[in-house]
């Protein structure tokens, strides 16, 4: 059987990783069955600390084919990585082509397999915002309405897709790949010895913030960052920034208030400290001992529950409703006196405990590879 993977952005990274172990880890044990595969990256994030950072810290294999689509607009991006994966679908014909998330590379390559007749399988399916100006909810209904084979993180992902006409025999409740690569890194971690950012004892805060409905426009940004620098005088916050938003800060003359993050170690005065992105290992060592995190990220949101870290999310909705009723999550969108509010709430201890959501037990890709070989080769 031959499967193509296929990543695109950061937020890819990390869901392949624990698939490429898990089918190295099945062909190990089925040498008569296994698996053959090809990892495709299309190139939509290529920066050192966007990409290559994360092949590294998450032991990734260099991608087998690099399409080098580059930055553009959606249409630009969607529409040159469905010309150059074709070519690759043509050569390399496939079995099966695995996507993982929803950004433009997932939708792109899950439309070209489709109507070459390759079977699609959508690892994080039915997540559902219900917000269709987010350019990842396209994404994945796209994604989600070709695909053969879709792989959940949770049962209202499963009502979701069932709602929308999916076979519920399409559907595999999996758990969390993304928990999968969360838990084996922070295992390693401890041997890595990492210089932490931030003193060791230190009370800090995290940032990420990144979406387009949150960075793209004066007023929004002007009232977030407002917002977050008041929580800042209290708890000092430690922001790696997004490409987008430190571009958009500077263009609309609002980054005064950035700091810079001291050597490692350092001790912060209250404060908003501003640093690159941060590879994966770096950006967990930071955020899984912080006090709180606030963040616009998808991801982020399930990884804080999995770690039981409190965190705001700056937006007015989230596809990832299950750290909102189980884990630690609280939406607050981005209003500064919730944002206020909320913070101080987690402050003094009176945040959200939170639980880990079913099959959130790093085991996900396991299932993953067993349901794909369960399918098999054929139709
Ligand atoms: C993309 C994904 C989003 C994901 C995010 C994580 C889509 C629709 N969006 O958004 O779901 O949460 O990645 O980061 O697919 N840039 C660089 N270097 C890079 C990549 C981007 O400098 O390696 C800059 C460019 O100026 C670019 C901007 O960042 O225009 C935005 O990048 P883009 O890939 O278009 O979207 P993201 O906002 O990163």
């Amino acid at each position: 059987m031959k499967i193509l993977l296929v990543v695109g952005a950061r937020p890819n990274f990390m869901k392949i990783a624990p698939i490429v172990r898990a089918i190295r880890a099945w062909n190990g044990a089925h040498p008569d069955r296994s698996i053959e595969h090809r990892l495709v990256h299309t190139g939509q994030h290529y920066d050192e600390r966007m990409y290559k950072a994360f092949f590294e810290d998450l032991q990734i294999p260099p991608p087998d084919v690099d399409l080098e689509v580059g930055s553009g607009s959606h249409t630009f991006q969607t529409a040159h990585v469905m010309l150059r994966f074709e070519k690759v679908c043509e050569a390399e014909r496939p079995d099966w082509v695995l996507v993982v998330g929803d950004v433009n590379s997932t939708m792109a390559a899950s439309l070209v397999a489709v109507k070459m007749g390759i079977r699609v399988c959508h690892v994080e399916a039915g997540l559902r915002s219900r917000d269709r100006t987010m350019p990842e909810e396209i994404n994945r209904l796209v994604t989600d309405a070709v695909a053969d084979l879709l792989f959940t993180t949770s049962r209202d992902a499963d009502e979701n897709l069932k709602a929308e006409g999916v076979p519920p025999e399409k559907i595999r409740f999996v758990g969390n790949v993304m928990i999968d690569t969360l838990l084996a890194q922070v295992r390693r971690l401890s041997d890595l010895g990492l210089r932490p950012l931030v003193a060791p004892g230190q009370r800090y805060g995290v940032l990420t913030l990144h979406r387009p409905s949150n960075v793209d426009r004066r007023e929004v940004l002007t009232r977030l960052l407002g917002a977050i620098e008041e929580v800042a005088r209290d708890l000092p916050i430690v922001f790696p920034i997004h490409p987008r938003t430190r571009k958009m800060a500077r263009e609309f003359g609002i980054d005064s208030g950035f700091r810079p993050l001291p050597e490692p170690e350092g001790r912060l005065d209250p404060g908003l400290y501003v640093t690159e992105p941060l590879g994966y290992l770096d950006f967990l060592n930071l955020w899984k001992d912080a006090a709180l995190v606030l963040t616009d990220s998808g991801g982020l949101q399930e990884e804080t529950t999995a770690l039981g870290i409190p965190c705001l999310t700056l937006r007015e909705n989230t596809e990832r409703p299950v750290t909102i009723w189980e884990g630690t999550n609280t939406l607050v969108g981005t209003d500064p006196e919730a944002i206020q509010a909320e913070a101080r709430k987690a402050l003094d201890g009176r945040g959200k405990a939170g639980r880990v959501p079913e099959l959130w037990d790093g085991r996900a890709a396991e299932r993953i590879v067993a349901a794909l070989m369960e399918e098999g080769p054929e139709g």
